[in-house]
């Protein structure tokens, strides 16, 4: 019996021309790296194992991706390649893994072709599950095939795949190419592995003729042609900022056919994994980042950064910065203010100019007009917070909390020494420094008394004049 389906992804290249210490399938593709557009696009077909081939600075690779299959939950397993042999002798080094798996069926890919669709590996492993294929080549028909292994084919037969190197003229004219992606039947591979040979004119082993030795052996292979985004990689950054702009474009078509309102495209950078709802407007200058999810009817931009941010619905959010925080429904915030990570807006809160939350929760129809820094903090609902109010939440060593209860008032220019708590419908006067926590109801008064020298300019002038 079959034990799901399994992946290997070829990512033990180091891409020298990029000029990156990065190993090159961590290089990003509109802010999320190579490999995590793979392994995505991966575990939406339904295959649920994977194994890298890493090489080049693999310590670095394994550990993002450690921490990456912990995120999502994903089986992903590796397999060393010491020294760089080819696609061929990359695929070698999984064995352990191929034969292990126990899956009838397996994907290999490369890890820099971020933008393969599972859409398009779902489909190539129908088409290789009806056909009873021992191979299905993703291919795709491109106007340049230069560099890229072509599909040769004999009464519309697949026979081989032929790299650039290795083709003939007339085999370079030929527009399908191989995308690099493939499902093997895991038997016919491992079998297939064996009888590779190096003895070409670059002396690499080539998992392409993987192909070729499988007809040979009588076995059926076939290509599924799928979109030819699928096949683009990038050599250098020219090549990867090609990618971004691809990945950009095909984004932004895709919001924009779920009903969200993009008026220009100029400087809208929208991630891969973010949703937004229906009627949404993202004006110019907004990046939205990471797991990123905006609901229906909201005003984003301009000039707008959200990261790993939920914004319910009919909030607007104008030339802010949003990390890691939620921010609820019919909320304003900006412009230019900062929701450091773990802040929480819940429904109706206004937050204005050169605010910055961090790690704080602020409840509803609570309003903070400007010029604020709330740390380490727990506001109740309706509490009114004047301007240059600070919390004062770290004393060199430790940070504390300070609590505003509900309907509370923060006069102007207050600090709040943390630990302090300020009781439900307390008042703390303009230019407060609380140290003590504030009763329910209770105004504070922690300033200097006023003292007013009647005349005093005239009897200045006066001293002034004598002693000239
Ligand atoms: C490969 C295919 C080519 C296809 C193209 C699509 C072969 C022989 N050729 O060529 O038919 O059109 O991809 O992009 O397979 N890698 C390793 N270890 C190695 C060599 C490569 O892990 O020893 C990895 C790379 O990191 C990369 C992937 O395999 O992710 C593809 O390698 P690359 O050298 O880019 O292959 P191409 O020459 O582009
Ligand atoms: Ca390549």
């Amino acid at each position: 019996m079959s034990k799901g389906l399994s992946a290997v992804v070829l990512a033990a290249g180091e891409g020298k021309r990029m000029k990156s210490d990065s190993p090159k399938v961590l290089l990003k593709v509109l802010m999320k790296p190579m490999i995590e557009w793979v392994t995505t696009a991966v575990a939406e077909s339904g295959v649920d194992k994977i194994c890298a081939v890493v090489g080049y600075e693999s310590e670095q690779l394994v550990s993002h991706l450690e921490k990456y299959k912990k995120d999502k939950n994903y089986d992903i397993e590796y397999a060393y390649q010491t020294e760089r042999l080819g696609t061929g002798h990359a695929v070698m080094q999984a064995v352990d893994f191929l034969t292990g798996s126990g899956s009838e069926h397996t994907l290999i890919l490369c890890g820099d072709a971020p933008l393969i669709s599972g859409i398009d590996i779902s489909e190539a492993l129908e088409l290789h599950r009806d056909k009873n294929n021992s191979a299905t080549i993703i291919s795709a028909v491109v106007e340049d095939p230069y560099g890229y292994g072509r599909i040769v084919r004999e009464g519309g037969r697949v026979v081989s795949i032929v790299e650039q190197k290795e083709a003939s003229i007339m085999q370079r004219e030929i527009k399908e190419i191989n995308s690099g992606a493939y499902w093997f039947k895991t038997e016919d591979l491992l079998n297939a592995l064996l009888k590779i040979s190096n003895a070409n004119s670059t002396g690499e082993y080539y998992l392409t003729d993987a192909i070729g030795i499988l007809i040979g052996a009588g076995k059926k292979v076939g290509a599924y042609i799928g979109d030819h985004f699928s096949v683009l990689g990038a050599n250098d950054r020219k090549g990867l900022n090609l990618l971004c702009q691809v990945a950009r474009d095909r984004i932004i078509d895709k919001h924009l056919d779920a009903g969200v309102e993009i008026v220009v495209r100029d400087g809208i950078i929208i991630g891969p994994d973010v949703k937004i709802g229906t009627e949404t407007v993202i004006l110019p200058g907004t990046i939205l980042e990471g797991n990123t999810t905006i609901g229906c009817k909201n005003t984003i931009g301009p000039n707008s950064y959200l990261k790993n941010t939920f914004v319910g619905d009919s909030s607007v959010v104008n030339a802010s910065q949003c990390t890691d925080s939620i921010i609820g429904s019919g909320v304003r915030l900006g412009p230019f203010s900062q929701l450091r990570p773990n802040s929480l807006l819940k429904d109706n809160v206004k937050v204005g100019d050169f605010v910055e939350i961090k790690n704080s929760t602020l409840g509803e129809k609570t309003s903070i007009a400007h010029l604020t820094y709330i740390g380490d903090s727990d506001v109740g609902d309706g509490v009114n917070v004047g301007c240059g109010v600070v919390t004062v939440n770290y004393d060199g060593v430790s940070k504390a909390r300070c609590t505003v209860g509900n309907n509370a008032f923060i006069g102007c220019n207050t600090n709040l020494i943390a630990p302090v708590k300020v009781g439900d419908g307390a008042y703390t006067a303009a230019g407060t420094t609380v140290t003590e926590d504030v009763p329910d109801g209770a105004l504070t008064i922690g300033r200097s008394k006023q003292i007013t020298k009647e005349n005093w300019a005239d009897i200045k002038m006066e001293e002034k004049r004598k002693n000239k």
